[in-house]
């Protein structure tokens, strides 16, 4: 399977991707406004064969500018949707999805962490981001979503993976200045 970056012809294919396998949906605008912003975060799994896409994590850039310790600024990126179909699900897809998303976000815009929203039912999200990606739950987000579900908020440190995986960030000197998540002011 292919891992590549998402252009905006892959935009359609990865809503329709969505549509079979999320509630949570979005317009094509959105989709637009993800691929026109940050076109260097947003990846999708494609079948070499056929050119189908089969998996996608379409992502944004946010900057925190409220609340951080010393009201620095901190870049971070953050998951809008991820999803691979069932019939290529236990692939390590996912886990590729997000990992080539997590590294374009440091070499490209200097991302401290990335952070989600996942159901607290979604138990093989939940195992993904906990067990595979070293994510940590930072706060519940009550009846977040539409049904009135709650989420769990969550945040994956980008500062100490990098450094373990040799990735150069796009500002090495301020990227490695904190180790990442900084408190919030309480
Ligand atoms: C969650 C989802 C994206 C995982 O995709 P995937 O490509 O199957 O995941 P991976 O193969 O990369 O899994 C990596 C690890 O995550 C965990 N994991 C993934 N699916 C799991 C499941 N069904 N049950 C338990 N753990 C699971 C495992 O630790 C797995 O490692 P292993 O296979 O070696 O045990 C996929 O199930 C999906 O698209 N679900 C519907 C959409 C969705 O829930 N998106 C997330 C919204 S927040």
């Amino acid at each position: 399977m292919n891992i590549r970056c998402a252009k905006t012809e892959d935009l359609m294919n990865m809503q329709h991707c969505n549509l079979l396998c999320l509630p949570e949906n979005y317009q094509m605008k959105y989709y637009m406004y993800h691929g026109l912003s940050w076109p260097q975060i947003s990846f999708v799994a494609e079948e070499p064969a056929t050119g189908a896409i089969v998996g996608y994590v379409l992502a944004k850039m946010e900057e925190e500018t409220e609340g951080t310790v010393g009201g620095a600024d901190e870049p971070h990126g953050h998951i809008t949707s991820l999803a691979v179909k069932r019939s290529h699900r236990r692939l390590g897809l996912a886990q590729k999805l997000m990992d080539q998303t997590a590294r374009a976000m440091v070499e490209t815009f200097n991302a401290k962490y990335v952070s989600l929203h996942v159901r607290k039912s979604n138990r093989a999200a939940l195992n993904l981001y906990k067990t595979a990606l070293l994510f940590q739950i930072s706060e519940i987000e009550p009846k977040y979503y539409a049904d009135g579900e709650d989420a769990y908020a969550m945040k994956r440190n980008l500062v100490v993976w990098a450094e373990q995986q040799g990735i150069l960030p796009a500002d090495p000197d301020s990227f490695f200045k904190s180790k990442g998540m900084e408190e919030k002011k309480k």
